[in-house]
């Protein structure tokens, strides 16, 4: 993926980060707002947002990022009109049809976070497909969160746990994490959200107890490979501790 500017000069690099983050959730945040600004509908800035997923998978894959999580739809956003709902739904199924093949042939595997049910049965087959599509991939592992919510997660996790006899005095925290959607995956190590809001929406919200948070007011339909090293040049500013003391003491 060799990226170049409309001019077809090749773009400078970056200088090199001492730490990347392995596993990088984002909160894409803002597309109404990108789109009211504009005077366009809200189903546009979403569609901008989709569009806007390309460039920074890029630009994650340069940067070294392993697994990027994207919040693309959370349980609460069923709560939004109807137009704007289905809308979501036939963006993911657009983009699915028309981009799978060039994910797979850059090496993007796709994982999904979320419930399937609640899903039109199409989109399901689509998203079952891409995932066993991709399943050797291993350049960045694309992890969808759709029809996804971090308290709704602890419950299935804890549900299934139940049914399957788990001796409640053995289980472990890793045991626990085995449960959750993002099994076999590292928790995050920073989260990103654009559009200017500080909060976690119930996003990832067992496996990033220890992530560096990272707010941008950009919109994402606005953010590019630029915004994102900036988020990763200030990730290596942090010092993370996990509980612990600082180093020097
Ligand atoms: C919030 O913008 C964004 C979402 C509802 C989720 C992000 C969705 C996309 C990037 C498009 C869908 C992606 C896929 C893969 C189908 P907002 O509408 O809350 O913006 P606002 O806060 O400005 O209103």
């Amino acid at each position: 993926m060799i990226r170049q500017s409309p001019d077809n000069q090749i773009e400078d690099a970056f200088p090199s980060l001492a730490r990347v983050p392995y596993h990088v959730g984002i909160i894409m945040d803002g597309n109404g707002r990108w789109a009211t600004e504009r005077g366009l509908i809200r189903y546009i800035g979403h569609r901008a947002g989709v569009d806007n997923i390309r460039p920074v998978l890029e630009a994650s894959v340069e940067f070294g990022i392993k697994v990027l999580t994207i919040y693309a739809f959370s349980t609460e956003n069923w709560s939004r009109p109807i137009e704007e709902v289905s809308g979501l739904m036939r963006l993911l199924g657009t983009a699915l049809r028309n981009r799978l093949q060039e994910l797979h042939e850059n090496g993007v595997q796709i994982r999904h976070s979320g419930r399937l049910t609640g899903i039109n049965e199409e989109l399901q087959k689509q998203i079952l497909h891409a995932i066993d599509y991709t399943k050797h991939n291993d350049t960045i592992i694309l992890n969808v969160a759709f029809n996804y919510g971090g308290r709704g997660e602890i419950l299935d996790a804890t549900r299934q746990i139940i049914k399957d006899g788990i001796d409640p005095d053995s289980l472990s925290e890793e045991t626990f994490s085995r449960y959750l959607y993002t099994e076999g995956l590292p928790d995050p190590d920073l989260i990103i959200r654009t559009g200017g809001d500080w909060r976690m929406s119930n996003f990832l919200i067992w496996q990033a107890v220890y992530a560096e948070y990272y707010s941008t007011p950009t919109y994402w339909p606005n953010f590019d490979r630029a915004e994102l090293f900036k988020a990763l040049n200030e990730y290596n500013r942090r010092d993370r501790r996990f509980g612990g003391v600082p180093d020097a003491e």
